[in-house]
């Protein structure tokens, strides 16, 4: 069925159309589609076109128990990447990066590429979007131009694939960027839908036959998805997203998807002259230059994965001259935002209605745990009322929408990092049932929205505006 009619494919979702459409029936996205001849296989999904054969061949089918083997991994040498992976890249996996333009992406691989490679492993490092000098010039700055990796500026998904199959399969080989490869199977112009999932495919097919770890950099949409098509992300064992400010220094490396690994890992970085270094404390990275004496924040004892996490959330509650208040959000959900103002309104008897309300997770983290609103609410109720939260306590808690504070996972290693940077007290809801597990630091147990704002306001009775009269 070798069908050679054009088609219309989505450039953001990969849907195939047989007709031009201005909007996009599967992702909603307007004026994506375009249309491309000669695609290999107008289907969806990494189903590659495998001449159809007549009578199948019998396979054993198996139980669930057996024996396994943990997959062979091989360490990055950087021990935050390796956290997020998992423990390092497994042979014959595939793993897309995808970040925003300038985030360091290519300072990460070759900075990994060049630590697996001095320790004695075959590093293939290819660039489709810089030129060898351009890569080697980044090396040396680094400090990094000793190690053996090989390099090659190439787009050519075939000669690729031919010159890594040639002598010792690499352990790890980087594809910089995915969107710059083109496959002669397919007619399309690069960046197109068809030949990014074309060329994801050829290059699988190169992982799994040979056993190597291949790493796709992949291109950001300004809404901060991957761009190409989704298919792509289907198609690899593991997606990792790195993140982070332009005006901040630290980066942030997060499991998305992960077929041998946990997803909600994080990996802390800052990017310095000498590339991208390390954080191995980052709550003491994100509590720097904390000021202690205002009205506003709260530090939040939050967690990314296994890992106990400080940060700072700010408010400010200040009163507007518009009809309709604003209501800002940096690094929160503003929903939640919207959520706990309306609990503080309908349960802690605030009224915010006429003030604009702006939120900020400071030092530019992203953070989506519920066990944020209580932090978030004390950082409202303070700034509301003028009144400093005690500078050694933590807070977290989730709250529910009858202004109950429900207890959240992982409050004894909460409690054990705020102990261990100098904090004296926890603002927590109660432990959950009868565990009786020793605590680094004893939270203050607070169950209702109500005692939060009371607990905060009788703090200093310095009233800037109208508390609540209950
Ligand atoms: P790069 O790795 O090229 O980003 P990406 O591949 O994600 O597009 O990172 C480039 C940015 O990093 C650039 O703005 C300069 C900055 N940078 C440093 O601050 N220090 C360094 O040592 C290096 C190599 C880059
Ligand atoms: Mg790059």
């Amino acid at each position: 069925m070798a069908k050679r009619n054009p088609s219309f494919v989505c450039q953001s979702c990969g849907a195939v159309y047989n007709r031009w459409k201005g909007k996009c029936e599967a992702c909603g996205g307007w004026n994506t589609i375009g249309e491309e001849t000669g695609s290999a296989s107008p289907m969806v999904g990494p189903v590659a076109t495998r001449p159809s054969r007549a009578k199948g061949r019998v396979f054993a089918l198996e139980g669930l128990a057996g024996e396994t083997r943990e997959a062979p991994r091989t360490p990055s040498g950087i021990a935050e990447f390796d956290r997020v992976t998992g423990g390092g890249f497994v042979r014959g996996s595939v793993i897309l990066i995808g970040g925003d333009p300038g985030i360091g992406k290519s300072t990460l691989l070759i900075q990994a590429s060049a630590a697996l490679a001095a320790r004695g492993a075959r590093v293939a490092y290819i660039s489709g979007e810089e030129a060898v000098a351009q890569v080697r010039l980044r090396a040396e700055r680094l400090g990094l131009a000793g190690a053996p990796v090989e390099l090659a500026a190439e787009t050519n998904v075939e000669d690729i694939v031919t010159t890594l199959s040639q002598g010792p399969a690499p352990a790890l080989a980087i594809i910089d960027s995915i969107q710059t490869m083109w496959t002669e199977t397919v007619e399309s112009a690069p960046g197109t839908v068809t030949q990014v999932r074309g060329s994801a495919q050829a290059l699988i097919r190169f992982a799994k036959t040979h056993g190597t770890a291949v790493i796709l950099v992949g291109h950001v949409t300004k809404d901060g998805q991957i761009a190409g098509p989704r298919v792509v992300e289907h198609m690899v064992d593991a997606v990792i997203s790195f993140e982070g400010d332009t005006g901040h220094h630290f980066r942030i490396l997060r499991g998305i998807k992960n077929r041998f690994g946990p997803t909600d890992e994080i990996g802390v970085f800052e990017m310095s002259d000498r590339g991208l270094t390390e954080v191995a404390n980052p709550s003491e990275l994100f509590l720097a230059g904390r000021d202690l004496a205002t009205a506003g924040t709260a530090v939040f004892a939050g967690m990314e994965g296994t890992r106990p996490l400080l940060v700072e959330v700010q408010a400010l509650v200040a009163p507007s001259s518009l009809g309709t208040p604003r209501r800002a959000v940096v690094g929160w959900d503003p929903s939640r935002l919207s959520m706990v103002l309306a609990v503080l309104e309908a349960h802690g008897g605030l009224r915010l209605g006429q003030h604009d309300v702006y939120l900020n997770v400071a030092g530019g983290l992203r953070i989506s745990e519920p066990a944020a609103d209580l932090a978030a609410a004390a950082a409202l109720v303070s700034s509301l009322s003028g009144a400093p939260l005690p500078p050694d306590t933590v807070y977290f808690g989730e709250l529910g929408l009858s202004g109950a504070i429900r207890p959240v996972a992982q409050a004894p290693a909460r409690l054990k990092e705020a102990a261990k940077l100098g904090f004296l007290h926890a603002v927590a809801p109660a432990p959950r049932g009868d565990s009786r597990e020793r605590l680094a630091l004893s939270p203050t147990p607070m169950s209702h929205v109500a005692d939060l704002v009371a607990a905060i306001a009788s703090s200093r009775p310095r009233q800037r505006t109208a508390l609540p009269n209950r």
